[in-house]
């Protein structure tokens, strides 16, 4: 069984994935009114991984014998200044998520709650890949700069990316 504090946290954890996919979708939106189908489509599948997140812990905490409870989703941000001001906001909120993981992890330990330890690691693993993601995204559009022709090529680039679910 789930201690009430960690189910707490997981099911507010869903609620984080499902923000993260929220946040993703209005970056979807961004980038198409901006012409970028490229990174619209990187943002789409950014958003099928969060959802996939989010599920994960659904998944997790009614496994565990918790109730699943659904919050609100608070409304995201929707106008950025830049691809690359949008970018950053992407690779800040992961950061901000892989805290949040390593704040789970923190809780499971104290909790004595092994097996929830043992989920988190898969969790641990793809913030670090998460961040990375955005982060190379965010490195080449500071090498552009104001280079249109380099962000069209960077564009068709970004439009390659395919959602795969996680094996897990
Ligand atoms: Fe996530
Ligand atoms: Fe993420």
């Amino acid at each position: 069984m789930l201690s009430p504090k960690m189910e707490k946290a997981l099911n507010d954890q869903v609620n984080a994935e499902m923000f993260s996919a929220y946040l993703y979708l209005a970056m979807v939106a961004y980038f198409q009114d901006k012409n970028l189908p490229g990174f619209a489509n990187w943002m789409t599948v950014q958003n099928q991984e969060e959802t996939f997140h989010a599920m994960k812990f659904f998944n997790y905490i009614s496994e565990r014998g918790g109730r699943v409870t659904l919050d609100a989703i608070d409304k995201p941000q929707f106008e950025w200044a830049s691809p690359l001001d949008a970018m950053e906001a992407a690779h800040n909120h992961e950061a901000y998520i892989s805290a949040r993981i390593n704040d789970l992890v923190n809780l499971a330990i104290e909790e004595k709650d092994h097996a929830s330890n043992s989920f988190l690691r898969w969790f641990v693993d793809e913030q670090v890949e998460e961040e990375d993601n955005v982060n190379t995204v965010v490195q080449k559009l500071r090498l552009l700069g104001k280079d249109g022709g380099g962000l069209f090529m960077l564009d068709r680039d970004l439009a390659t990316r395919v959602f795969t679910p996680p094996a897990a």
